[in-house]
């Protein structure tokens, strides 16, 4: 059995007093919810992961980065370490959101660095991948995932790759209120769990989490838990707000 893992991903919002009462407002209403059914993490700006990993520090929310470097340290400007994360508390890490891929131009080798970089560094990354819309359109999507799940996994042996998490987020449903019915979801992520039983072995592909990310909202996460390969979800919007992440959150362990 997977445990479902609902993350919350804060992007380039709220500021210091806006987290630290996120999280006391999270921390509060998880209180009546069986959270040792459900792993639950954040992801929040950098500069607010300290203060973050104080006030989680009791509660079962734990925190991860939204980006790093995969150099352990030296002269990168600008960039921050594994080490560094783990210095101030972050367990998880995400590679690839889809931001990182098409604002910021990374490529399926840097990703791949990373990846391989945080199961180093002892952090638990989450392998973003997912189609743009004309990709889609094209009935590119198969192949566009595939060559990303291969890529951002390529090298690591089957011991390490049991740390990473996938996270499948179609890019024309991020932030757009689109969200994948619950069966072109479930199609993907069936077919990304058919590839690692392939790449790996069937006990990897079983164990492995496969989160769905894109307009995430609480009247849609049930349903879309409902499908046997969603093993939780990545949220950007609805994470912002305590009442809709707890529901989201309550929703994978009714
Ligand atoms: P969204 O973002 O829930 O706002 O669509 C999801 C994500 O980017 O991870």
């Amino acid at each position: 059995m997977r445990k479902p893992f609902v993350a919350g991903n804060w992007k380039m919002n709220l500021n210091k007093l806006d987290s630290i009462e996120l999280i006391e407002g999270l921390s509060q209403g998880l209180k009546d919810i069986d959270t040792e059914k459900v792993d639950i993490a954040v992801y929040p700006p950098f500069v607010y992961i300290d203060s973050v990993v104080n006030t989680a520090k009791s509660s079962p929310i734990a925190v991860g980065a939204q980006d790093f470097y995969f150099e352990s340290n030296g002269a990168f400007t600008g960039e921050i370490s594994t080490d560094m994360l783990k210095d101030v508390g972050c367990i998880h890490a995400l590679c690839g959101h889809s931001e990182r891929r098409h604002v910021l131009g990374e490529s399926d080798e840097l990703i791949n660095k990373k990846v391989t970089a945080a199961i180093l560094g002892g952090l638990l990354p989450t392998l973003c991948v997912g189609e743009l819309l004309e990709e889609r359109q094209a009935e590119k999507t198969e192949d566009i995932v595939i060559n990303q799940v291969k890529k951002g996994l390529e090298g690591l042996a089957k011991e390490k790759v049991s740390a990473v998490t996938l996270a499948y987020e179609p890019v024309w449903a991020i932030g757009t209120g689109l969200t994948a019915t619950p069966q072109q979801a479930q199609d993907v992520h069936a077919m990304i769990r058919k590839l690692i039983a392939e790449l790996y072995d069937q006990q990897t592909a079983d164990q492995m989490r496969i989160q769905y990310g894109g307009s995430v909202k609480p009247n849609n996460a049930e349903e879309l838990f409902g499908k046997p390969d969603i093993d939780g979800f990545l949220v950007g919007g609805a994470s912002l707000k305590a009442e809709d992440f707890k529901a989201i959150i309550a929703a994978v362990i009714k």
